[in-house]
């Protein structure tokens, strides 16, 4: 069973649609651990309601305490909302293993501090037409990995940050499950920045 690792830092929505997708058969993998950076992360209830492993990492051995957690027999990780910046063995050992799903269409509003109601903001105050959510692999740096998939939605007039919030969301949970499910059936081969999904 192609087993995942889900890191998250808040709410855990995205979480929430890749258990709804292993609960369903959509997805056929097992949630072997969901750690987070932030005891009080309201995702970590739902993974404990759900009796999932949970963990929780902070500071600076954050990276090295979830390689220790996923080194043995993890497949995927997959940072679901996740703030802190990964590094180290971690990135090296799993290298284009680990996937975040960023609200905007990459490479637009991203990058060091363009994380949640940023993100939005920076786009209704650009005046953008289309915005979205992007699947893309970690590597060393802010949101630069290749990118796996996007998914786009179109930007209101009187659109606010919050009204662009929860349209954008709709289409992460469908993204970071589909991301995952094709990686889960090797339906992905990744050359240089550019990913061809088979
Ligand atoms: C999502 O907007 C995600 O794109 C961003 O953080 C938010 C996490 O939301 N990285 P949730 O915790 O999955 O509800």
């Amino acid at each position: 069973m192609f087993r995942i690792a889900v890191l998250i830092s808040g709410t855990g929505s995205n979480l929430g649609a890749i258990i709804n997708a292993v609960e369903t058969g959509y997805l056929r993998c097992k949630i072997s651990a969901v750690i987070s950076d932030h005891s009080g992360a309201g995702g970590l209830k739902l993974a404990e309601g759900k009796g999932l492993d949970t963990f929780v990492f902070s500071g600076k051995t954050t990276s090295d305490n979830i390689f220790e957690v996923v080194k043995e027999d993890t497949d995927l990780i997959v940072c679901a909302g996740f703030l802190s910046i990964l590094k180290g063995k971690l990135l090296e050992e799993f290298h284009n293993r680990i996937i975040n799903i960023h609200p905007a269409l990459i490479p637009s509003f991203c990058g060091s501090g363009m994380y949640g109601m940023h993100v939005h903001q920076a786009a209704i105050d650009y005046g953008v037409k289309v915005s979205g959510c992007t699947v893309h692999f970690i590597e060393p740096g802010v949101d630069t990995g290749p990118v796996v998939l996007q998914r786009t939605v179109d930007v209101l007039y009187t659109d606010t940050a919050e009204d662009l919030q929860k349209r954008v969301l709709k289409e992460e949970h469908i993204a970071i499950v589909e991301a995952v499910k094709l990686i889960s059936k090797n339906r992905i081969a990744v050359s240089g920045r550019k990913v061809l999904i088979k």
